[in-house]
């Protein structure tokens, strides 16, 4: 189709332009400013023949409309909490502060008590000593490991409407999102649906509740790879502050930025994805003294810092400028062979990976010039 073609090339101008603008800014006045300025021309090339797109094509399209409103600036914040149960210390001097828009992954054995903890956190429990509290402005959406809170009087459409509050046109592109296409599945009833769809509705409309704190217990238990594939660009895309428990590695490496973990009964906090955190936890995992390491790489006092951010975007640079080689030669050797599935594979795999970086890198750099910008209005908040 010709709409088709048009958005097709349009997004690729578009991200073409994203990645040439992000190689100008990295290196304008650095060693590359040469290149930089080729880059430059390039883009004043592309914008010249650029193709108009049909519609917005973006991995967050049809999530466009879900803006929750912004909470304070401190999402959760415990001082000394202590989680029991069933007469049994779980865990114990939990300091643990969330800010707005962290997307951070709870981790931890079977049986840690990460469900405790978050049911603590969120007040569905009581702290057995110390406390926890959501900050101002925060809308609690919580999906629950063990019990599905979903209206089950409709149908799949209505579900949807009355849970969200959209429009049908958007609340069918919502479901559309979540593989519920079509207006025969749309007006199933919702107490038709399989166990695996009705989580799958329960995660849609929860993304789409308006509220700007999702806490998510195992939400990929019982769902097949789409369904889990759909919620994990509809996680990417939240634009609010997400706590997520889940032994899904892809879903933990696409989704959280900071992982907490339960360990020997003590909350970590690793800044970083699920691969930095088992780097890290490997780096910190001592041979002989378990208990002389655990002292020693004693997690921070949980309140992120700009120079985290700056830490973590220098990573970022260096993991992208690593992975640009690696592209760099994988198109080297795809233009000899151009037919190996393999390296064609590795060539998309690896261009995806460096634009999900390139995302997260820019996102961190508007965080930082907000924060700055932020300043003077966070010290009345
Ligand atoms: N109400 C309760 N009464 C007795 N024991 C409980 C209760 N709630 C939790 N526990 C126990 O506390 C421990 C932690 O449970 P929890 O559900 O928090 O673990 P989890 O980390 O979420 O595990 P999973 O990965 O299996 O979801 C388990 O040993 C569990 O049996
Ligand atoms: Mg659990």
């Amino acid at each position: 189709m010709r709409e088709q073609h048009a958005a097709r090339v349009a997004a690729r101008q578009a991200e073409d332009i994203a990645r040439l603008e992000h190689f100008v800014a990295r290196f304008r006045y650095g060693t590359k400013h040469r290149q930089a300025q080729s880059k430059l021309k390039q883009i004043a090339r592309i914008e010249a023949d650029r193709v108009e797109a049909p519609a917005r094509a973006r991995r967050s399209l049809g999530f466009e409309f879900i803006k929750p409103a912004r909470s304070g600036r401190t999402v959760l914040e415990t001082k000394g909490l202590r989680v029991d149960a069933g007469g049994r210390t779980l865990l114990d001097g939990v300091e643990l502060v969330i800010e707005r828009d962290e997307h951070a992954a709870l981790v931890g054995a079977n049986g840690s008590g990460k469900t405790s903890l978050i049911e603590t956190v969120i007040g569905r429990r009581r702290p057995a000593a110390g406390t926890a509290h959501l900050g101002h402005g925060v809308e609690l959406g919580f999906f629950s490991q063990h019990t599905l809170e979903l209206d089950e009087r409709g149908s799949v459409i209505d579900c949807a409407r009355s849970a969200t509050g959209l429009s049908r046109q958007d609340a069918q592109k919502l479901l559309g999102r979540f593989l519920f296409s079509g207006y025969e599945v749309q007006e199933k009833l919702v107490r038709m649906l399989s166990g695996g769809e009705r989580r799958r509705l329960a995660l849609a409309v929860l993304v789409a509740s308006g509220a700007n704190f999702l806490v998510l217990d195992e939400p990929t238990n019982h769902l097949d790879i789409e369904s889990r594939e759909a919620l994990e660009a509809a996680l990417e895309a939240f634009e609010g502050t997400l706590l997520l428990v889940s032994h899904d590695r892809a879903l933990l490496d696409a989704v959280a930025e900071r992982t907490l973990s339960i360990e020997a009964g003590e909350l970590r906090s690793y800044d970083g994805r699920w691969a930095d955190f088992v780097r890290a936890r490997e780096q910190a995992r001592e041979p002989a003294k378990p208990e002389a390491a655990a002292k020693s790489s004693k997690p921070r006092p949980e309140r992120p810092t700009k120079s985290r951010d700056a830490k973590e975007r220098e990573r970022l640079e260096q993991e992208i400028e690593r992975l640009e080689n690696q592209l760099t030669s994988l198109e080297r050797e795809l233009a000899d062979d151009w037919a190996n599935l393999e390296k064609l594979s590795a060539y998309r795999i690896t261009r995806e990976r460096v634009d999900r970086l390139v995302e997260r890198w820019e996102g961190l750099v508007e965080e930082e010039s907000s924060q700055s910008r932020d300043a003077s209005v966070e010290r009345s908040d």
